[in-house]
């Protein structure tokens, strides 16, 4: 199964060179901050004729339900919203969690704690781990923003992976972080943020042969 995988698309739909690989992909993965300037991507990704399989971000206040009662969104059959949870695709397996370390006041964000109760759920055997934050990968970019020097990823993710083991790990949020694979113990970890740092299409969509 071949997948794409993007996150951090705030409203944009692909260009289309982004659409076109999209279009090649069985199914897409996006890694949160769907919404928050425009309401373009949620149409868009209820338009895709294949699987997506989604975390939300901590600007997806239209997803954030504190209780976990929430499981209707309006998205369409085809959309998984994952919320430390997992879901099979042609006998793969994947799980999502969109919580990330508090950086003002946002959605889906928690303190250290709190982080490492929702990661501990992150079960071993998964095949592609789709969160909100990078994790905290020292000698890393993949938590920086471009020109800045400190890490804004999650220790208690990086935690959390070294444990589960996932054979993929997928994010966003720290736009500018560095989208090269980067391995952490056997995972192999890549920010596929869309945006940069000024909310404008600077990346294309990741690709994986699962
Ligand atoms: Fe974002």
């Amino acid at each position: 199964m071949l997948l794409s995988l993007l996150s951090d698309l705030h409203g944009y739909v692909p260009s289309p060179t982004a659409q076109a690989i999209v279009d090649k992909a069985d199914a897409v993965c996006i890694c949160g901050d769907i919404q928050s300037r425009a309401m373009h991507t949620f149409a868009w990704i209820n338009s895709l004729k294949k699987p997506v399989v989604l975390v939300p971000g901590n600007h997806d206040w239209f997803l954030y339900d504190p209780a976990g009662a929430s499981t209707n969104w309006g998205f369409k059959p085809h959309v998984r919203v994952l919320i430390d949870s997992g879901c099979e695709l042609d006998g793969v397996r994947f799980w999502g969690t969109p919580w990330s370390p508090i950086f003002f006041d946002w959605a889906f964000m928690l303190p250290p704690e709190g982080l490492r109760e929702k990661y501990a759920k992150i079960p071993e055997g998964i095949d592609v781990l789709l969160t909100h934050s990078p994790p905290r990968i020292p000698r890393s970019r993949i938590d920086m923003v471009e020109g800045r020097r400190d890490h804004c990823g999650s220790a208690e993710l990086a935690e959390a992976v070294l444990r589960a083991r996932p054979r993929h790990l997928f994010c966003g949020h720290i736009h500018t972080g560095s989208h090269a694979p980067v391995r952490l113990g056997s995972t192999l970890c890549r920010n596929v943020s869309y945006l940069d740092e000024q909310y404008a299409p600077a990346f294309l969509p990741a690709t994986l042969e699962v």
